[in-house]
């Protein structure tokens, strides 16, 4: 059974003055059997999260935002992947606003998640259409073309072992309110795993947990959490609210305990 994840993204919140605590106080609210929890906060905010967490919480795990796609060099103001050992255990590549910020391609995505998997850590892939090419009918084929370039030089059984997760963010939905319904996103979630079969994944992608994101609150977790193909959320603005991250573990932690995770 794949595990249910909920993945919070901080984006650019919090200081280092105060994340250690609202990592803590969220921890506190959302200690639910069976749900795997990981907190996303800015890179200068790593250390102290990771410190508040390791006496509060040491389970629920420390992820960054984004890493470089070079080992090292004259590159200023990044972050390589060595450089988040023992800091962070995730990374988020590939995130609709480094994309849109950032000028990221797929083949630099795909980069990054080589460094990610060489440096030992776990990486969530995020991918999703722009309005208008879901209005034409193209999300599909937008999605499958981003997996294509993020993951064509990558062994599977490399990113399979590296627990590699997928996180589907159509990008009008992200930060807007508006999201997608849990029917469209579990379809989206059976097309990127057809897409991993094609790319030669033995498993036609069925290990890999395919989590949705976008505008994702405690209201609505339980329409995507009901979709057999969704194993978790990607949140950002619901996941600075300790109250609003309560409600969305405790219904993932329905679905952990009907997959038989919660033991
Ligand atoms: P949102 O962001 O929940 O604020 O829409 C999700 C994300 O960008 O990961």
């Amino acid at each position: 059974m794949r595990d249910v994840i909920v993945a919070a993204n901080w984006k650019m919140h919090t200081t280092p003055a105060d994340a250690g605590d609202l990592a803590v106080t969220i921890a506190a609210r959302t200690r639910v059997a069976g749900v795997t929890r990981v907190i996303c906060p800015p890179f200068v905010c790593l250390a102290g999260v990771r410190d508040a967490l390791a006496t509060a919480d040491p389970e629920v795990a420390v992820g960054a935002q984004n890493v470089h796609h070079e080992l090292a060099g004259a590159h200023t103001g990044e972050i390589a992947a060595p450089m988040l050992v023992g800091l962070a255990t995730w990374v988020i590549v590939g995130h609709s606003e480094r994309r849109r910020d950032a000028g990221e391609t797929d083949a630099i995505i795909g980069r990054k998640l080589g460094r990610v998997v060489d440096a030992g850590l776990r990486p969530i892939l995020c991918v999703g259409e722009q309005l208008a090419e879901r209005e034409d009918g193209r999300a599909v084929a937008v999605v499958e073309d981003q997996l294509r370039g993020a993951l064509a030089d990558h062994e599977p059984e490399r990113l399979a072992a590296a627990g590699m997760v997928i996180a589907y963010e159509p990008v009008w939905a992200i930060g807007t309110g508006r999201n997608a319904t849990g029917a469209d996103a579990a379809a989206m979630a059976e097309a990127i795993r057809a897409a991993l079969a094609g790319l030669g994944w033995s498993d036609g992608g069925d290990g890999v947990p395919v989590l949705y994101g976008g505008s994702v609150t405690s209201v609505n977790i339980g329409e995507f959490l009901s979709e057999a193909s969704i194993d978790g959320a990607l949140v950002g603005g619901a996941s600075l609210k300790p109250d609003e991250m309560a409600g969305i573990v405790a219904r993932a932690g329905l679905t952990a305990a009907a997959r038989g995770l919660a033991a």
